[in-house]
């Protein structure tokens, strides 16, 4: 099954199997991974899975579309590269990745 790693801000980093089409938030609720709330349930309503996706993964995890882009400037973080609501991010068939990292705010 493929893999998604999540980088905390403590230096450590938790890695989880999720099935193809599973989105990165729910992959991360589902195994407790902190730092990732969900809060609303991942309809783009409190930005509470806000990750960071750093290169070489970005291309994997696609581009935010509109409405997530808007929801970006509620977050408690502030805009940077790869920046994106993990919710948006949905598991493909590569085996690995992608790897995102969580903010020392959001956690
Ligand atoms: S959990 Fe609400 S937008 Fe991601």
């Amino acid at each position: 099954m493929p893999r998604v790693t999540y980088h905390l801000p403590d230096g450590g980093s938790r890695t989880v199997e999720a099935a193809p089409g599973e989105s990165v938030m729910m992959a991360a609720v589902g195994n407790a991974v902190p730092g990732i709330l969900g809060a609303c349930g991942g309809g783009l309503a409190s930005a509470a899975c806000h990750v960071f996706v750093p290169e070489p993964w970005r291309a994997l995890a696609g581009a935010p579309q509109s409405m997530e882009d808007h929801m970006r400037d509620m977050t408690v973080t502030e805009r940077g590269p790869g920046g994106r609501l993990c919710r948006q991010i949905a598991m493909t068939e590569a085996p690995e990745g992608p790897q995102v990292q969580i903010a020392a705010e959001q956690a």
